[in-house]
């Protein structure tokens, strides 16, 4: 076991005992380019509680952690608050080896325990409102179904005023700095962004539920620590505030456009319908072509726009491959309150632009325009159409702004 990992102190009766994964660029599809973070937090309660564990690879990490501040035999409790195998991959042989008098769950998460694992202790399910007295101190409940997964739970630590949220409010994001006050304001934005994006976008109404919820649950919250990324202590507020705004999704001046090319036509076609929107005003316009933006960072940059363009060429009677991925992952991710429209070039079949309708209506995005196929390469007079979809798509979004305020 490495003796130079250590614990980080959260306050003086509660450690970060978790594992730094600098290398994952990839977590089921969600790129993950800066890493991440299995957090673990290990209480130092009169009945030693540890809640979550870490990936299974990450579990020697973990113990190291623990071993730092005491022995991990000593560990009375466990909690689970997310079942989800980056947290609880490493505690079926973290219970052989501690053998804790009790491992706690959600009555869900209980189940989905169960079935992602041959344990060799029984689960304790626990629900919403309940409470586990820890000798000194007591931990309460809360299930927070579907945010993300159906076992899902945060758990609060009245006497340190901690509540430890799971995935939410967390991101990916590797670092050896463990408060949000540690790391540049910048990125801690950008990655808590893309991660409600990408983890907790299609949830937004339950999330909303929760959060008109969490006043009536008089919690006196001074940290949240999440299972990914930085522990939020300076306002934790903060994070709340922007769930709450990331959630309503309410219209706002942005558009992407997303594409990719196989000639240029299509690229250079994104280019005028940019042009257009510029041109309507008031609207801020990102192009993000698939050659260079991966599908976890259009959906990050989609969260705020009220306006997505899609442009794919025909290949073989299809969507280009990389757009129908987009596609495929932007739909399961059910934004709200968009309008969009298609374009596309092709040789002679043209159904991109026609499959790219059909995604945006099972979307529910409001298509202003049924959009057009541009033959082989785009001439003078195509590139003005292009113009005038993207002026068209600026006024529209103007107008729905105007009239929503
Ligand atoms: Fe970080 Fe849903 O697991």
């Amino acid at each position: 076991m490495n003796s130079h990992l250590n614990a980080v102190k959260i306050t003086d009766k509660v450690y970060w005992v978790g594992a730094i994964d600098w290398a994952v660029k990839d977590f089921h599809g969600y790129s993950t380019e800066r890493g991440t973070t299995y957090n673990a937090y290990l209480v130092m309660s009169d009945k030693i509680t540890l809640i979550d564990t870490v990936k299974a690879p990450f579990r020697d990490e973990m113990m190291a952690r623990i071993s730092s501040v005491t022995d991990p035999g000593n560990i009375r409790y466990i909690i689970s608050n997310h079942a989800e195998m980056d947290h609880s991959g490493a505690l079926p042989e973290t219970i052989k080896e501690i053998k804790p008098e009790k491992v706690f769950a959600s009555p869900m998460g209980v189940k989905a325990l169960n079935a992602h694992f041959n344990l060799s202790q029984e689960l304790t399910p626990v629900k919403s409102g309940d409470t586990i007295n820890l000798g000194n101190m007591n931990i309460s409940f809360c299930e927070t179904k579907m945010l993300h997964w159906p076992d899902s739970m945060f758990s609060y630590l009245k006497e340190e005023k901690i509540l430890f949220s799971q995935d939410a409010f967390g991101m990916h994001l590797a670092s050896s700095m463990r408060f949000e006050d540690e790391i540049d304001e910048s990125i801690i934005m950008w990655e808590a962004e893309k991660y409600f994006a990408n983890i907790l976008m299609p949830f937004s109404s339950q999330i909303l539920k929760l959060l008109e919820a969490l006043p009536g649950l008089n919690l006196e919250i001074e940290k949240i620590a999440p299972d990914h990324g930085p522990v939020w202590r300076v306002k934790p507020e903060r994070i709340i505030e922007l769930y709450r705004k990331w959630s309503l999704q309410e219209l706002r001046p942005k558009a992407i456009i997303v594409f990719d090319t196989m000639w240029q036509s299509t690229a250079i076609m994104a280019k005028s319908i940019a042009d257009g929107i510029i041109a309507a005003g008031g609207i801020e316009v990102k192009i993000l072509p698939l050659s260079a933006k991966n599908r976890s960072h259009v959906a990050a940059e989609l969260l705020e726009s009220s306006a997505i363009i899609v442009g794919s060429p025909t290949l073989n009677n299809n969507l280009f491959p990389t757009v129908a991925d987009v596609m495929t992952y932007l739909k399961g991710l059910k934004p709200l309150n968009k309008i969009g429209a298609a374009f596309g070039s092709c040789g002679w079949s043209g159904e991109a632009v026609p499959q790219i309708n059909a995604f945006l209506k099972d979307m529910k995005v409001e298509t202003f325009s049924e959009g057009f196929t541009v033959k082989y390469v785009p001439k003078q007079e195509d590139l003005q159409k292009c113009f005038e979809l993207g002026k068209q798509l600026g006024m529209v979004l103007n107008q729905k702004i105007a009239g929503a305020s």
